[in-house]
Formats: structure tokens, C-alpha cells, sequence
């Protein structure tokens, strides 16, 4: 159901700081910081090859992550956002596993104009999950794989399949040559 991983959002206290270390410690493109006062954010983009990573820090009295910076003050993994196809029929899906939307279950526009729905950490691993509804899903296609070249990083792992893996006890044998796992394509 889900496809890429759109960014992952981290909070931080200080966006000045964070942007300064992302950008002039891990040397990444960081983009000048908005004010989202819709959602009580203001957020940084830093964009990576595969993904972006969002830089939020709170914006306005009733921020929604304050609470998250009450309880982590020196700022902590916040979301992660994945792509689907059709928001409506992911949330139906997560609601059958018992998985609670946040807030009344209407899709909110997010930080890039497409519908977002978010879940409960408490249902999801411990981390807040972000669905997108995005409507023209971007592949991630065999090249881009090669292009990152796990062989180089990873000299055990073959280009085509995650074996290998065993090694950090999980056992999945996965063939990148197809974009998404048969059992993984969306429906009409
Ligand atoms: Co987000």
C-alpha cells in the first residue's frame, strides 16, 4: 500500500542551529526556512538524492510540537511520511487493523499541497506516521538503485537482492528489478 518514503521530520528547538549543521556539518542543500502558520511550524527542507529530510520547530502558541519538545528538549525524530495512491483507502485499511487516525480523520493539505492524514505513534511502532496522498507515485527505478551502489557499501550484498541481510537478523530476500513487490501494487 505504501510507496516512497517522502521525508522524515525531525523537531528541533533551535531550526537556526539545525539548519547550520545539516548544512555546513553534513554539507546537504538546505532550503530557507517557511513559516507553515496553518500548521504552528516553521520547517527547513534539507534534500537528499532519495529523500528529504524536514527540520520543524514550533511556530505560535498552540503548536502541535511543542508537547514533542516538552518531552524531548533537544529535539527528536518527530514522523515519517509515506506516499499513497489513494488516502481514503489507506486510512480504511489502517482503521481494520485497528491503526487511529489523528484528529477527526479529515485529510489536512500538507507542506507541498497534497492531502496528509496522520496516526497515532501508539498504533505504529511508537512513531507517527504521515500518509500523503500523492498522485502520480515516483518509481524508484533499478538505476537509482545501482546509482547508490549497496555494493560499495555493503560488499556482502548483490545489486539485485537484499541477501545478505541476515547479517543484522532480518532474513528478506527482495528483487529490486521490479519497482514494487507483486503483492504490494495498488488497486483501482
Ligand atoms: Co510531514
Amino acid at each position: 500500500m505504501i510507496g516512497n518514503l517522502n521525508h522524515i521530520a525531525i523537531a528541533v528547538p533551535n531550526l537556526e542551529l539545525a539548519i547550520n549543521q545539516y548544512q555546513n556539518v553534513f554539507g546537504a542543500f538546505t532550503s530557507t526556512p517557511r513559516d507553515l502558520t496553518d500548521h504552528g511550524v516553521r520547517i527547513a527542507m534539507v534534500k537528499l538524492p532519495n529523500t528529504t529530510i524536514e527540520l520543524i520547530t514550533p511556530l505560535g502558541e498552540n503548536s502541535p510540537i511543542q508537547g514533542f519538545l516538552d518531552k524531548h528538549p533537544q529535539g527528536g525524530l518527530h514522523h515519517l511520511c509515506y506516499e499513497v495512491t489513494d488516502l481514503a483507502k489507506a486510512k480504511d485499511t489502517l482503521s481494520v487493523s485497528k491503526i487511529q487516525v489523528i484528529g477527526d480523520g479529515e485529510p489536512k493539505l500538507g507542506f507541498h499541497g497534497n492531502p496528509v492524514l496522520f496516526f497515532n505513534p501508539k498504533d505504529c511502532l511508537g512513531v507517527l506516521i504521515e500518509l500523503e496522498e500523492i498522485s502520480v507515485p515516483k518509481v524508484q527505478s533499478r538505476v537509482e538503485i545501482d546509482r547508490i551502489g549497496p555494493a560499495h557499501t555493503f560488499p556482502q550484498f548483490s545489486t539485485d537482492t537484499m541477501e545478505g541481510v541476515e547479517g543484522i537478523g532480518i532474513g528478506i530476500n527482495v528483487d529490486f528489478k521490479k519497482p514494487t513487490p507483486e503483492d504490494n501494487k495498488e488497486t483501482e
